[in-house]
């Protein structure tokens, strides 16, 4: 068993697991397969934030194994159903994000084991993380993990565990060696980044720490609890543009102060509205993204009304739009679900009006010039590059400009939702 691939799903948190993994197993002269059915193991990075996702991967590790993969399974999933995995055949193997170190003995031995605890170390806690090879020119960087709020709702707190934080002097080792391959652009990674503490810095310090420390072009974070957005942490981000990025992801959840309440998420109505309003005044150019979901049980339709309201008066670049999904062990999957029906009409006309002012914030970006970083071959047309503004704007070029490379864009015209620019420089 030398050939392995690995397969990720759920969140950029999974993603940077992932190269962590691959290193490893690198490290242990395994060799990355072209494909899951060249391989002959398949290390299956799971997500179990909705239903969906969860039995998605659970069919696809039995389809693995059902053509001899030997099947390592990890990742939210692995966590929270355990042995269980083992136990209906659908890995050969179970680990949490603590025992990701044991894979290559596994692997190794083709062991039949389950290691769920928490007892172990992360990747992010070795040196593998000074080892790691680039895979573009854009990377993730880990700086905290698991969450201690405990929305009724959501299961990552079971499955990450408790809030820990990465040292601040190896975020900025680390960022140094991806440096020096060249990378030109990270994105500090944790479930609520503002809760970063090491035992001295917090958030707002670390980001003035990675900004001061490092010559990236472009330093981004996600995810920002709205609860925990501070005056002290925008100034920094004011002080460091346009290195440092002034994209907030700042997941709403609902507009609706009763709904927040039950959903435990800490802030109301009127205090995201102020919050946002922190952010235009001291960041004039930011873009608001977020996360909305819709159907959670207490939710009536005058509470959606909230959250089409809050949609209209911030006026997000984006949004994220999920239905709610009950989840074990959490306090709303005790609750009455909402009928499906109910939860889909709510989200066709969330996304028609998220849309509706996407577009409307769009058009004001015709006419305008914004410095972008070529990520990718467009989706539409392969021959035209995607590229993004340093609000994290996708924008499609007029001609081809390799990938990594910096230019000046005007945007000429909106197509969908996604601006056309002319290269200018
Ligand atoms: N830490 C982030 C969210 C991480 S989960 C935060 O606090 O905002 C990513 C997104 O998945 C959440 O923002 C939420 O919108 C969605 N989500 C989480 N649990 C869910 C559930 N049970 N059903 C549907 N969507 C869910
Ligand atoms: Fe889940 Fe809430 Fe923690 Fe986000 S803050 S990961 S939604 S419990
Ligand atoms: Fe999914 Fe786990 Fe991330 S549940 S969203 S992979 S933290």
């Amino acid at each position: 068993m030398r050939k392995f691939y690995v397969r990720t799903y759920g969140c950029q948190m999974n993603v940077y697991d992932s190269h962590l993994i691959t290193q490893l197993l690198i490290d242990k002269g395994y060799e990355q397969a072209e494909s899951e059915l060249d391989a002959d193991v398949v290390i299956l990075n799971t997500c179990a934030v909705r239903r969906k996702a969860e039995v998605k991967a659970v069919d696809h590790a039995r389809f693995l194994r059902h053509k001899g993969k030997f099947v390592v399974f990890v990742g939210c999933v692995a966590r929270e159903r355990g042995e269980q995995l083992l136990r209906d055949g659908s890995a050969d193997a179970v680990l949490a994000h603590r025992a990701y170190s044991k894979i290559p003995d596994i692997i190794e031995k083709s062991q039949s084991v389950v290691d769920i605890s928490l007892n172990g170390k992360l990747l992010e806690f070795t040196d593998v993380v000074f080892r790691r090879v680039k895979t573009g020119f854009s990377e993730f960087v880990t700086i905290m993990e698991g969450c201690d709020n405990f929305c009724s709702y959501c299961i990552v707190p079971f499955t990450r565990g408790r809030e820990v934080s990465r040292p601040a002097e190896d975020i900025v080792k680390e960022i140094h060696h991806l440096e020096k391959q060249g990378v030109i652009e990270v994105t500090l990674l944790g479930q609520n980044v503002n809760s970063y503490f090491d035992g001295r810095m917090d958030f707002a310090e670390l980001l003035d720490y990675v900004a001061s420390n490092s010559s990236v072009y472009r330093i981004r974070y996600t995810t920002l609890n709205p609860r925990d957005v501070s005056i002290k942490m925008l100034r920094v981000v004011a002080s460091h543009l346009p290195r440092l990025t002034d994209w907030l992801h700042l997941p709403l959840q609902s507009g609706s102060t009763k709904v927040l309440r039950d959903m435990r998420r800490g802030y109301t109505k009127e205090e995201f509205i102020e919050m946002v309003q922190n952010v235009r005044r001291i960041l004039p150019e930011a873009v608001i993204t977020t996360d909305i979901m819709v159907g959670f049980p207490t939710e009536t339709e005058e509470d959606f009304l909230d959250t089409l309201d809050v949609v209209r008066k911030v006026e997000f670049d984006h949004a994220f739009t999920f239905i709610y999904s009950p989840r074990p062990k959490t306090r709303a999957a005790m609750w009455p679900d909402l009928p499906y029906e109910v939860k889909s009409a709510r989200l066709r006309k969330l996304i028609d009006e998220v849309d509706r002012i996407a577009r409307q914030k769009r058009e004001r970006m015709v006419g305008r010039v914004f410095e972008v970083l070529v990520e990718r071959p467009s989706d539409k047309d392969p021959s035209l590059p995607m590229a993004r503004t340093r609000g994290y704007l996708p924008v499609v070029l007029d001609r081809w400009i390799p990938i990594g490379e910096i230019v000046k864009v005007k945007i000429t015209e909106i197509k969908g939702l996604t601006p056309l620019g002319r290269v200018i420089k």
